[in-house]
């Protein structure tokens, strides 16, 4: 219900400002938290502009804070921020010992929480996130869209990159038109929020082989909904948060300069070097591009990739023409 629905907004916005309070006013966030955003390079102003938290190691501390504030445990459960054993009013805090990333919806409220622990080799989950609940439906939602928006209509580019880090580091370093799928693999409605905004995405995935495997996937969906996709592919190992904390601000501009790559152009090279020289795999990589061409609704787009790609696997345009065709026909 709308009631309940805004009761859920309000507690998270409380739970929000009850992250940065741990984070930026508690010996224990400014000491375990805060000189971790340091570490990993990140600017005071950039933590406060991102709303970015700390929930602390104390098992309910965050349950006690809102449970006296009045809060019912029914909408902390609800939220997620709080979870209640069968019967018990005695909460456990979901997020312990974590630093806190605050999801915002399009127009700024928060829906809900991701949460990383402080030591990488612990034996749990890296990152946590919030639920689904009434406010917050994961695959509807892109992490950072509130504070790109503006960014990416006025470069008429929307970036696209897997984590919460990466997009920050992103923007400290002045690319700020950038959103992030967050763990989820991408949905079709998250490219929608974004074609609302601009009909060019750059996917900026991790340069490894699930990233590979992640941007093919994401470039024919956003080809299917008749936008127009580029993929910029990192440095082996390396992800766009760890490439920027590494490069110098030219270094980066270059790097973006020279390394964009026309989807057709990226998905050649990738299969081109899988395949060496053998034909029967640079067989089915043809098929493989033409599958995604097909996908094109443009007519002369098409067409325009039908010769691009005639040209860089040197193989005729009637061949191709054909194939095309074929996969066509298979679909109707
Ligand atoms: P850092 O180690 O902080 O730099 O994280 P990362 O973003 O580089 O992590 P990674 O490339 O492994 O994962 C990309 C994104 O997937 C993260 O930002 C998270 O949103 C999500 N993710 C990663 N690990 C987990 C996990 O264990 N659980 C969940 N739910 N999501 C995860
Ligand atoms: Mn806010
Ligand atoms: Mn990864
Ligand atoms: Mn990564
Ligand atoms: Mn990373």
């Amino acid at each position: 219900t709308y009631q309940n629905k805004e009761s859920l907004y309000q507690l998270s916005e409380v739970a929000g400002e009850y992250f940065q309070d741990q984070l930026w006013k508690t010996e224990e966030g400014k000491n375990i938290a805060l000189s971790y955003f340091q570490e990993r390079g990140l600017r005071e102003e950039v933590i406060q502009y991102f709303h970015l938290g700390y929930s602390p190691k104390n098992k309910n501390s965050f349950t006690q804070f809102v449970l006296s504030k009045g809060y019912k445990k029914e909408i902390l459960e609800q939220t997620g921020l709080s979870i209640f054993k069968e019967n018990s009013e005695q909460g456990i805090d979901r997020f312990r010992e974590r630093i806190i990333f605050p999801i915002h919806s399009f127009s700024g409220r928060i829906l809900g929480f991701g949460g990383r622990i402080l030591q990488n080799h612990v034996k749990t989950a890296k990152y946590l996130n919030s639920p689904e609940s009434e406010i917050y439906h994961k695959s509807k939602v892109l992490y950072g869209l509130f504070q790109a928006k503006s960014h990416i209509t006025k470069e008429d580019n929307c970036y696209l990159v897997e984590g919460y880090m990466d997009l920050i580091s992103l923007y400290q370093s002045g690319i700020k038109n950038v959103v992030a799928s967050s763990g989820t693999s991408l949905t079709n409605d998250q490219i929608r929020l974004i074609k609302r905004l601009t009909n060019n995405i750059t996917i900026l995935y991790d340069g490894d082989s699930a990233g590979i495997k992640a941007s093919f996937r994401g470039i024919d969906m956003i080809l299917e909904q008749d936008m127009n996709v580029r993929v910029l592919l990192f440095p082996n190992g390396e992800d766009p948060d760890s490439f920027v904390q590494k490069n110098s601000s030219d270094e980066i501009e270059n790097f973006f300069k020279y390394n964009i790559k026309d989807f057709i152009q990226f998905k050649t090279d990738v299969l081109l070097k899988e395949a060496q020289d053998d034909p029967i795999k640079k067989a089915s990589l043809i098929r493989d591009i033409v599958s995604s061409i097909a996908l094109i609704k443009n007519l002369i787009q098409k067409e325009i990739y039908v010769k691009e790609c005639a040209r860089l696997l040197d193989i005729s345009e009637q061949v191709l023409f054909s194939e095309l065709a074929q996969i066509t026909q298979n679909k109707l």
